[in-house]
């Protein structure tokens, strides 16, 4: 098994369709035009053998009944299915020169069998987000369903990954000549596009929920990420990294271990990509997320393990600059490190009598801001420094971005975190139980949403401004029927120094 960090690239990418004599990747091609609806477009497909493409070439025209530019597609024929490309997370687009188009001008069009009809398709635009010169990866999150090109109700692509029939590409909208020699439509894990591209373009704000979701691409494909506080609304928006970031993927060393065996040991380090290294060779790297699963790697690609097969309580990765060296203590270690006093457990048996189905079992903490930061540390050379000297010489008040409730399965119904000084429910997290035996959905596993704050545009709630001296109060609340030989339960947070009165500072923890 191995535990696979989304910093994407190691997943190789799958041809569907192709011109190169790929095995399983040559399909008849078939274009339909507006004639259909009324208008005058024309396009044709032909493959040119010698280039190792398919040229598909055609005038949008102006349909007179409407006074609009008309259309033309391309799409393989027949329904056979193309490879089962799950676990993939983008459909790539492999062109050679332009099209005398814009891309954004050009959709992407996918049929699934048993899903899509005759006049039902899945399509996503193209654009500058997703394209750079000639090549495009396009989120599977992206498609819609669609019928005629208007958005209708329907599953995500995502789901359907096993049963691609038809691929195509579409244009409309507006009028012109185009040509676009393909060379291959793929599934890829990799959205990182060649250098110099993604930050060329103009950054897209997210207008709302559908945005978000849309700017939210990540390696765990099809896993909806949830925040425990987003406002009204924004409850189920999912969340993920913005599509202008880059990614890469690196894969740890394999982790062999015994049936109900622990592994307790630090893996060999995995070097980043050489690009990646040259890149930031002498600069600095901001890191603004990561991913894991844990893989098991047959022929075709990742398979998420589930926890019942290998259950990973905890990981560490330490991603070190070039004049760093992984410090002793990290080596042996997950850091529960709490400061003397920090705790101090307040225990509500459930009364007796209490029916079985009723009864939970309360632990309650109080504490202040301050616990949770060390007085000094050192805040380039230790990831968990969150500092209160720092946290004084910025007026002594600390705005919190994250706050995770962590406790166990299978007893573990509620963490809630409150500011007793002014009643304030801070992070209220509810595990969400698993119910099958699907890797990421585990019967008998909880995952725990964060509370995480920013901005309305993110559907965040602004960050509480906490005072070092604010007094805090964590409650835990476990069934007092499910078996437990302890209790756990503890926030870990981050946060920003400053109020945020034009303050930008380094992170606290
Ligand atoms: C595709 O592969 C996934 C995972 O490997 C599997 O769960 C799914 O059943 C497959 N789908 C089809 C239609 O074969
Ligand atoms: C980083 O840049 C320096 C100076 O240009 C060069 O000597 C060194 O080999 C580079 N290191 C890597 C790992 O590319
Ligand atoms: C505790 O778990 C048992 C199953 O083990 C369930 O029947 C009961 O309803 C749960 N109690 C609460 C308070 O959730
Ligand atoms: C927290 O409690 C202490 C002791 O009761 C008190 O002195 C302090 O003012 C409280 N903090 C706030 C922000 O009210």
């Amino acid at each position: 098994m191995l535990l696979l960090f989304s910093m994407l690239l190691a997943w190789s990418d799958v041809p569907l369709a192709a011109f190169d004599g790929t095995a399983g990747t040559a399909r008849q091609w078939i274009t339909v035009n507006d004639p259909v609806m009324g208008g005058g477009s024309d396009s044709s497909f032909s493959v040119v053998r010698e280039e190792r493409i398919g040229r598909w070439a055609g005038e949008v025209k102006i349909v007179r009944s409407l006074g609009a530019p008309g259309f033309c597609t391309a799409r393989t024929a027949g329904d056979a299915l193309f490879r089962n490309v799950t676990g993939s997370t983008h459909l790539g687009l492999s062109l050679k020169g332009g099209s005398g188009l814009p891309a954004a001008d050009f959709s992407l069009q996918v049929g699934v069998k048993g899903v899509t009809t005759m006049q039902t398709l899945y399509q996503a635009q193209l654009g500058g987000e997703y394209c750079c010169a000639d090549d495009c990866r396009v989120p599977w999150s992206a498609f819609r369903p669609s019928f005629r090109g208007r958005p209708i109700k329907g599953p995500p692509l995502a789901d359907h990954l096993g049963a691609l029939s038809q691929l195509g590409l579409g244009t409309a909208g507006t009028a012109g000549r185009f040509s676009l020699d393909i060379s291959s439509l793929y599934a890829t894990r990799d959205a990182s596009r060649p250098r110099g591209c993604a930050r060329d373009e103009p950054v897209r704000a997210p207008p709302g929920a559908e945005a978000a979701e849309e700017a939210s691409p990540h390696m765990n494909a099809g896993l909806a990420y949830h925040v425990a506080n987003a406002l009204p609304g924004h409850e189920l928006s999912p969340r993920g990294f913005a599509r202008t970031s880059e990614h890469f993927t690196l894969y740890s060393p394999p982790i062999r271990s015994r049936y109900a065996g622990v592994v307790w040991r630090v893996l060999p380090p995995v070097p980043l990509p050489v690009e990646v290294v040259q890149r930031y060779n002498g600069s600095a790297m901001a890191v603004t997320g990561f991913e894991v699963d844990v893989v098991r790697r047959p022929a075709g690609g990742d398979v998420s393990v589930p926890n019942y097969q290998s259950y990973n309580h905890h990981y560490t990765a330490h991603l070190l600059g070039a004049g760093m060296r992984l410090p002793a203590s990290a080596a042996r270690q997950s850091f529960h490190g709490l400061p003397a006093g920090y705790v101090q457990p307040v225990l509500s048996p459930a009364p007796a009598g209490t029916p079985a189905d009723k009864a939970t079992h309360t632990v309650t903490s109080h504490f202040q801001l301050r616990d949770m930061l060390a007085e000094d540390c050192d805040s380039l050379g230790d990831e968990y420094c969150a500092s209160a000297r720092v946290a004084e010489a910025r007026g002594g008040k600390v705005r919190l971005i994250m706050a995770g409730g962590h406790c166990h399965s299978p007893a573990c119904l509620s963490l809630q975190l409150r500011d007793r000084d002014t009643g304030e429910l801070l992070c209220e997290v509810t595990p969400r139980r698993g119910k099958s035996d699907a890797a990421w959905d585990e019967a008998g596993y909880l995952w725990l949403p964060p509370c995480q704050w920013g901005s309305a545009e993110e559907g965040l709630r602004p960050p509480p401004v906490l005072g070092l001296d604010a007094n805090l109060t964590a409650i835990k609340v476990a069934n007092a029927t499910e078996y437990h030989f302890g209790v756990m339960g503890i926030w870990q947070m981050r946060g920003a120094y400053g109020d945020g009165d034009g303050d930008v500072g380094p992170r606290a923890a």
